[in-house]
């Protein structure tokens, strides 16, 4: 988030527009909390995890009052641009303010991955690298002991976050929120592994998939005998320096954003397709289905 909201105030800067910041997204925006940015205010963030202007999930602003609220104190700090970093609910938000009349490009920032029209989100590889690092340690200690342990991961609606730390870190299993659990080829393939010798099994599950970490070990561990311990990763994920990846990818949202505003182009959503940064009508953009990577369960099958 930090390294987009750097390339936005300098990209912009440099094509001579003024800058405002608005603290906690539209929590802030509804309260007036905006501070001038320049190119000073963004300096030494590029490597830092969270993000300089807060956040927060605003319920007012899905309210009538609370929108207009939003509207008045646009016109009233003179903002005739907006650029809006977030997930799913925060483009929402944009496409509302945009439907207003308000003049604003969307760019993908959650470490779900879960929005169709981008092939990847800011933030999402950092989550994926550091729950990664996590099952490296968890493998040490599930191997030396000789047991199975599950991984929670983040990922309320979509399983990206697993799939990709789960395929990379040689998981077992890989459950997701877009499939259902079938507990006992879960137990068939534990058992066998065992039989062959296999010391210990790493199975990765994203937060919202139907069954509860616990009752799923408590189960596991009922119908194999085998020792069956979990681990939630929860907000470490959410933090940290992000990686190289992260940090390009921000970098070119950002100023690609930068250069719709300059251009008058709004309405829009940023994406990266392949290796193309691309813009994209921000209501299309919200339609958009996300695919879902299943093809990666059938490889950590084939791998494990
Ligand atoms: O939307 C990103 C996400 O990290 C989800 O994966 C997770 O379920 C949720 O946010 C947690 O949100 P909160 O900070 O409200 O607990």
């Amino acid at each position: 988030m930090n390294a987009c909201i750097r390339a936005v105030v300098r990209a912009c800067l440099r094509q001579d527009m003024q800058v405002s910041g608005i603290m906690r997204g539209y929590e802030g925006l509804i309260d007036g909390e905006i501070k001038d940015m320049d190119i000073a205010s963004v300096a030494d963030i590029i490597h830092r995890g969270g993000t300089i202007l807060g956040t927060a999930r605003s319920e007012r602003f899905l309210t009538p009052q609370g929108f207009q609220r939003a509207l008045d104190m646009l016109d009233t700090f003179g903002i005739d641009g907006l650029v809006v970093i977030g997930g799913d609910g925060s483009l929402h938000g944009a496409a509302e303010l945009s439907r207003a009349g308000i003049k604003v490009v969307g760019l993908p920032g959650t470490i779900d991955n879960d929005l169709g029209y981008t092939d990847f989100t800011i933030g999402f590889d950092t989550a994926v690298n550091t729950a990664l690092s996590a099952i490296g340690n968890i493998r040490d200690t599930s191997s030396s002991h000789g047991r199975t342990t599950i991984i929670e991961v983040m990922g309320r609606r979509c399983g990206d976050i697993a799939l990709y730390a789960g395929l990379a870190g040689g998981a077992e299993t890989i459950l997701i929120p877009e499939l259902p659990v079938d507990i006992p080829d879960m137990c068939r393939k534990l058992i066998i592994g065992k039989n062959r010798g296999k010391l210990h099994s790493i199975i990765i599950k994203a937060e919202g998939v139907e069954i509860g970490t616990v009752e799923l070990a408590k189960q596991l561990e009922e119908k194999t005998g085998l020792e069956t311990k979990t681990v939630i990763l929860g907000y470490i994920q959410r933090g940290g320096s992000p990686t190289a990846k992260d940090r390009l990818l921000a970098s070119r949202m950002g100023c690609y954003a930068a250069d719709l505003m300059a251009s008058d182009i709004a309405s829009k959503a940023v994406g990266i397709r392949g290796d193309d940064i691309v813009a994209i009508d921000l209501e299309d953009a919200l339609k958009t289905e996300k695919p879902s990577h299943t093809d990666f369960i059938r490889l950590c099958d084939i791998l494990s």
